[in-house]
Formats: C-alpha cells, structure tokens, sequence
C-alpha cells in the first residue's frame, strides 16, 4: 500500500494530493446486530454476523494503522449495537468536543459514552442542547463546516456548533431517507474538495454545493447506493467501499490513492467507512 503522494511531472494535467496524518476514534463492533430500524438500511429480520462484522471492521483500522494514522479506541457497550459507528459519537476540532445528542431512544446512551471518552482523554466537552449526531452530520472543508439537518441533526445544532467551533457553517438538507446522515451524500477528499450525490439534497441545498465546489466529484446513483461516499480521505489516500468502482476510477483519475476495504456486514446497520471514524482534531 502506498501511503506517499507521488510527485508528477508537469506535463500531467493531474494535481500533486498531499496525505496529512490523521487521528481518528473507532469502536469495535463487538455487540454489533440489527435490532430495530431506524433507517431504510436497517432490518431486524435479516441475520447479521458479528465476528464478520469485527473481521471487517479490523481491516479498516489495520488500514488506518497503515496510513500511519493514530487510531484511538472506545470501548464498545454491550446493548448499544450501533456504537460501531463512531463518527455519530461528536464533533471534535480545536480540542473541543461538541457532544452528540441522538435523534432516536436507542441511540441516546451513546451521547454520554462518547462525552465521557472525550473528557477521560483530554477534551474539552461541550454538552450539547440539540439534537445532533455529530460528523455523521457535520464535515470539516478547510475552514467551514457543511452541515446536514432533514433526518437527524435538527438546524439548531448547526448555530450552537458555529459558536463552540467559531466557524461558518452551512446548512444543507438532505431529502432522501437512504441518504439519512450528510456523510452518506457528502465525502471530504481534502480542504477545497468534495464528491457528492446530487439528488440527496433539495433543489437551495444543491444550489449551495454547485457554486461552492464548481469541482466536485459528482458520484453515480449506483456508487452512492451502497455508501461509496461514505469514505475518509486523508487528503491523497481515500479509504472508500470496495465496491464503488466508479468513484474509485474518479478519485484516481484527479490524483487521489483510493483504497477499497468490504464492510458489507456494517451496510447492514447503515453504515460504511466514515460512519465507523471520528476525526480527533487537537
Ligand atoms: N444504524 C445507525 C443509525 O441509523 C447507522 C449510523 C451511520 N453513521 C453515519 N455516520 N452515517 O444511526
């Protein structure tokens, strides 16, 4: 695996992607399941493999660890099924850690547990009054912050992150209950760049993206339909979806490194790639 961004000749048209090491929070699926359904992905009547799940979820963090990222771990909890998908677990930048305060009952332990890990390491919490489920719905560009409300995080979340974090942040609403958090329609690729799926957002929303980022990667109905965008990127190395093939041959195309990891297991509660990271941001 090659984790360096190579240095191309001027005479490709492709842009030199430079990889910032990242620190990231996961959480071992170890009480993973499908229990109740919270989103369209979710059905409780279809069986779900634990050890396949942690199988999967293992090759993500050794890709992490490849990358040289500093991988922090919480403990997961037994009952909380969801806890694997770390990103919900706050937003975290400056050393602040805006806490996460869950739209549905089974998920509202989580908030405290992840609050607690931020304090018992070093961060400064920042209780949350709304409802937010943290960089599942917020995602750092450079210095703004997009902000996704329509499922999940209600608006007001946006305006008391904007104070804790002293950043522009732009609200963006998603329409399409597949596409229920903004990092299933949205994926960060470095600070000026993102890929999104069009048709996740109403038509202002749209609007928005379009004249922010004339450059973005646009990903097909197919990639998106199994979280492709879903994804981390390093700002050179874009861990996404194996399956993605088409987002894949994009990424290389502008001079990204994508690598493919299979968390079909994951899919099953919703979630791919970015749904299992949380950016630690100091
Ligand atoms: N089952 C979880 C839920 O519905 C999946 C969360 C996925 N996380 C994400 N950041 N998109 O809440």
């Amino acid at each position: 695996m090659s984790i360096d961004a190579p240095v191309l000749s001027e005479a490709t048209a492709v842009p030199v992607r430079t990889a910032t090491k990242r620190t990231v929070l996961m959480c071992k699926p170890q009480f993973f399941t499908v229990v109740y359904r919270i989103n369209p992905w979710m059905d409780p009547a279809l069986p779900t493999d634990t050890s396949l799940a942690v199988k999967q979820w293992q090759t993500l963090y050794d890709t992490y660890v490849g990358l040289g990222f500093d991988v922090q771990l919480i403990d997961p909890i037994d009952g909380l099924p969801d806890m694997v998908y770390a990103a919900n677990g706050g937003f975290v930048i400056d050393n602040q850690a805006y806490g996460a305060k869950f739209t549905h009952v089974q998920r509202q332990p989580e908030g405290p547990a992840y609050m607690e890990w931020f304090g018992a390491n070093g961060f400064d919490v920042r209780v949350p009054v709304e409802t937010n489920e943290g960089e599942g719905d917020f995602l750092l560009v450079g210095d703004v912050i997009l902000a996704g409300t329509g499922f999940r995080s209600d608006s007001n979340s946006h305006a008391e992150l904007s104070i804790i974090a002293g950043r522009p942040v732009i609200t963006l609403r998603l329409v399409n209950p597949s596409f229920y958090h903004l990092d299933t329609a949205v994926a960060v690729l470095d600070d000026t760049t993102i890929a999104y799926l069009p048709s996740a957002f109403d038509a202002p929303s749209l609007a928005i993206l379009q004249e922010r980022y004339p450059d973005a990667v646009i990903v097909t109905e197919e990639d998106a339909a199994i979280l492709g965008l879903n994804s981390y990127s390093d700002g050179y190395n874009v861990v996404i979806a194996a399956r993605a093939k088409d987002f894949e041959r994009q990424l290389r195309e502008r001079g990204y490194n994508p690598i493919g990891v299979d968390l079909s297991e994951l899919l099953l509660g919703g979630g791919g790639v970015k749904c299992c990271t949380l950016e630690l941001r100091r």
